[in-house]
């Protein structure tokens, strides 16, 4: 069965390819000329059924979109959707710790620094939403980063029941345990039956 990934990094297609297993042709926007989509929603989940529905009134098969981010809740659930973007358009992910390490310091040193990663996967077909599937990793944010792996905040981010931030944790262990990994078991126990129809 035909699954496009609404993403254009290698590293989302992959893991969703490793996580499926045979049985989906699984191809990413590199491979299809289809339009962007601005991800002009107030939730995760809202902009990834906003991607995954338009882009799947181009390709025939199942589409699936995903968003993701951190929530700090000392912050209001800051960054939450302006992750990728939250100091500034062009940030880098430095600068994007920087700005939260900042924030979380001017409010009160020992102000609560729990948080967590959400990841919202969408799955449509011909312009239909077919269903949304959540993943979610509680942990807490470290004064400083730490370790080098990962992307994003990965490096300020200790998952439950581990010392080591995201960024100092091998990435089997991030993989199995992280939200985004969570999402693509639940979409793949969902997909399970279509395949086995297919
Ligand atoms: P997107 O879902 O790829 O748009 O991710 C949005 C942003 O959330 C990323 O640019 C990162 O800043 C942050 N983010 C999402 N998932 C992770 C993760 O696993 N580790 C670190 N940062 C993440």
């Amino acid at each position: 069965m035909d699954l496009l990934v609404a993403t254009r990094n290698a590293h989302k297609t992959r893991e969703i390819r490793q996580i499926l297993g045979p049985g989906f042709a699984v191809s990413d926007l590199c491979s299809h000329e289809i339009p962007e989509v601005h991800e002009s929603g107030k939730s995760f989940e809202e902009n990834a059924t906003l991607k995954a529905v338009a882009i799947s009134k181009y390709f025939p098969g199942l589409v699936v979109a995903d968003d993701s981010g951190l929530e700090v809740d000392a912050l209001g659930g800051a960054p939450g959707v302006f992750s990728a973007r939250y100091a500034g358009h062009e940030a880098s992910d430095k600068q994007n710790i920087q700005k939260l390490l900042g924030a979380l310091a001017r409010i009160e040193p020992r102000a609560k620094r729990s948080a967590r990663f959400r990841c919202v996967i969408a799955l449509a077909r011909r312009g239909e939403l077919l269903g949304t599937f959540e993943g979610i990793v509680e942990g807490t944010i470290t004064e400083q980063a730490r370790g080098l792996r990962g992307f994003g905040y990965d490096p300020i981010f200790i998952p439950c029941g581990f010392q080591q931030t995201f960024a100092g944790l091998p990435a089997e262990v991030k993989n199995r345990i992280s939200h985004r990994a969570k999402a693509i078991r639940l979409l793949a126990a969902n997909l399970a039956p279509l395949k086995t129809r297919g």
